[in-house]
């Protein structure tokens, strides 16, 4: 499976989920999760994400791991989403900061 990670938090460009074939892509108010049980492996998604933030499961960067578990139960909670939105309003300063994850809203 695909795995969305720390960068996408307070980002969330939705350019992922326009061209995701199984539209497994699960959205939160500052985060989308991919469902694992619905992930086809394609890696479409993964070029797609202007911040890097997608990555598969086997390449799910050093200190990150939590996102796949992350991912696998807030899937099971958010709705679905599969039409680009607009990113959030503070997209670029958010871009690249590191440990965003403490400002998950679930
Ligand atoms: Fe969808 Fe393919 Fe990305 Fe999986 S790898 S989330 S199937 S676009
Ligand atoms: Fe997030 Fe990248 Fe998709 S920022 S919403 S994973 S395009």
């Amino acid at each position: 499976t695909f795995v969305v990670t720390d960068n996408c938090i307070l980002c969330k460009y939705t350019d992922c989920v326009e061209v995701c074939p199984v539209d497994c892509f699960y959205e939160g108010p500052n985060f989308l999760v991919i469902n694992p049980d619905e992930c086809i492996d394609c890696a479409l998604c993964e070029p797609e994400c202007p911040a890097n933030a997608i990555f598969s499961e086997d390449e799910v960067p050093a200190g990150q791991e939590e996102f796949i578990k992350i991912n696998e139960e807030l899937a099971n909670e958010w709705a679905n989403i599969t039409e680009k939105k607009d990113a959030l309003p503070d997209h670029e300063k958010w871009d690249g900061v590191a440990g965003k994850i403490q400002y998950l809203e679930r």
